[in-house]
């Protein structure tokens, strides 16, 4: 049988700031409806990893590929347009509207805000008990449920999260991340970058260790756990 191209794939990728190269020959693949954990210590080039695979930031060498086209000069608002959706770190909600405000913005994109508005309250309940709450006043689990239903109201094909769980309290985490794990069900290509790699790894179908802007493993979140003491953690994960 024929193995389906992966949604979203980086082949050898370099990139730099200035004349300072952080990620120094790159490759990941991302497969349609698989939970890609990336993970890897402060400085590995993780949130760079990001910039690059979603046209923020230009490769200085290799390929990005999404549905096996070639991307790497395509801008971010062409990729996502495309199907390609960006969680940053520190999420992105406008502190000073309520959640249905932050919500209804969302609808910009071009679906109707009270489809995104239904949408996002079956998913996160607890965002419609707080539909008139500022955001800026959510809790921290609560702006990240915030952040990924406006980002869900796109109906993104792949979906890149940047630190999901900083800050937030194991509960609110596992929470976040049964949520991927049914985002992924549905088709949805995640790719998800963690620096604590326990609730990614429960969910993750792989986990690729991003270190000084190199790949040092990839594979089975399983296998990829049994390395991740010895390869940065110093025996504390
Ligand atoms: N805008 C920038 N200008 C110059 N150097 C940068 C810039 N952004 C990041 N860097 C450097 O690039 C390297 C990789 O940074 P990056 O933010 O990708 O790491 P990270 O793995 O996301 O780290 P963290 O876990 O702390 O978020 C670091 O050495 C960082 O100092
Ligand atoms: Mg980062």
């Amino acid at each position: 049988m024929k193995r389906r191209q992966p949604i979203l794939e980086l082949i050898d990728v370099h990139a730099a700031y200035g004349r300072i190269e952080v990620l120094h020959g790159v490759d990941l693949a991302v497969p349609v409806g698989e939970v890609v954990a990336l993970l890897g210590p402060n400085g590995a080039g993780k949130t760079t990893l990001l910039k690059v695979a979603s046209g923020q930031m230009k490769a200085t060498r290799g390929h990005v590929h999404i549905g096996g086209s070639h991307v790497n000069e395509v801008s971010a608002d062409a990729m996502a347009r495309a199907g390609l959706c960006t969680i940053p770190e520190g999420r992105s909600v406008f502190p000073n509207l309520t959640v249905t405000e932050n919500l209804r913005l969302a609808s910009y994109a071009g679906a109707p805000a009270e489809r995104i508005l239904q949408i996002a309250f079956e998913r996160f309940p607890r965002l419609r008990q707080r539909a008139g709450q500022l955001a800026g006043s959510l809790s921290g689990g609560e702006q990240q449920m915030l952040a990924m239903a406006r980002a869900l109201s796109t109906e993104p094909a792949v979906l890149l999260v940047d630190e999901l769980s900083m800050g937030l309290a194991p509960l609110i985490v596992q929470e976040l991340y049964d949520i991927i794990a049914a985002l992924a069900a549905t088709g949805v290509s995640i790719l998800v970058v963690e620096q604590f790699a326990d609730a990614a790894l429960a969910v993750a179908h792989r986990a690729a260790v991003l270190v000084h802007g190199r790949v040092v493993a990839y594979g089975k979140p399983d296998d990829v756990a049994d390395e991740l003491s010895t390869l940065y953690l110093g025996g504390a994960a």
